[in-house]
């Protein structure tokens, strides 16, 4: 007998960092898709057209900082006053500065851990509160292939990203029996404002090769599809030019 796909219409997904690249691809896949979804950044006038684009009736924003516990707090309490619930959140949001272990500011480094780690910390914390008390729910975090082997220039980066696989794994194994699944998605290079300037730049041939955001939020809304009887812990992705 086939696996029944979950019908995830009217569902409730929180998207972080949605005011561009891979998150705002997962937002528009997933309106598609019938869900509704709350989206999270700090730029308000990105969100707010994101918004336009998708109808406020399927898409609420809220804007905050990640680093701050209180916006993850801000997002989920959002979504249970537009839309009564929240049934799944993909973490997303993240930056990425490349360069040696000595060329960049501390500050610089600072903001990337607090972003990528803390940030997801604090918004896996507030969703699971949520998850627990509705009986369960999906956590997807967007972290990469540097969180399972980090190159060279990236060592910080790859860091944050090796934690927010550890976070993932560990995750799973406490609330799989609370049924929330957690998925830690591991894609390649994908061609978005990703570390433009800080260690990528604009119009580079070889972001050619790269998935696209598209890519990530297909396997994004796949994992979500999945029969609860199932679940995904990790996802590697490659474009069939990038070498692995
Ligand atoms: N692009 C790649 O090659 C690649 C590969 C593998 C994994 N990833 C991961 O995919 C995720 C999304 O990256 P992307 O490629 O879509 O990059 P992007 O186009 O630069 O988008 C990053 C998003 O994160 C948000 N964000 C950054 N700092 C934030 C903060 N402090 N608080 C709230 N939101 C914040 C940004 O919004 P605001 O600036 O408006 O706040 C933006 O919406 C990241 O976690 C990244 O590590 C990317």
């Amino acid at each position: 007998m086939a696996a029944q796909t979950r019908d995830i219409t009217d569902t409730v997904v929180a998207v972080t960092g949605a005011s561009a690249g891979i998150g705002a691809a997962t937002a528009r896949l997933l309106v598609e898709a019938g869900a509704r979804v709350v989206v999270q950044a700090r730029r308000k006038d990105r969100l707010d057209a994101l918004v336009a684009e998708l109808g406020a009736e399927r898409v609420v924003a809220v804007v905050g900082d990640v680093r701050e516990p209180s916006a993850s707090a801000a997002l989920v309490t959002a979504a249970e006053r537009a839309f009564g619930r929240l049934d799944s959140i993909v973490v997303n949001a993240g930056i990425g500065m490349y360069g040696g272990i000595l060329d960049r500011s501390d500050e610089d480094l600072q903001m990337m851990m607090r972003t990528n780690v803390e940030g997801t910390v604090w918004a896996v914390r507030a969703a699971v509160r949520s998850f627990r008390e509705a009986g369960g729910g999906d956590v997807v975090i967007v972290a990469s292939v540097a969180g399972l082997r980090g190159g060279a220039d990236e060592a910080v980066y790859a860091a944050t990203k090796f934690a927010q696989v550890g976070l993932a794994g560990a995750l799973d194994r406490e609330v799989r029996p609370d049924g929330i699944r957690v998925t830690a998605l591991c894609p390649a290079g994908v061609e978005t404002e990703f570390a433009i300037g800080a260690g990528r730049t604009e119009g580079d041939p070889s972001l050619a090769d790269y998935l696209r955001p598209e890519d990530v939020a297909f396997a994004v809304v796949t994992v979500l599809r999945q029969p609860r009887r199932l679940r995904t812990t990790q996802w590697q992705m490659w474009s069939m030019d990038q070498g692995s």
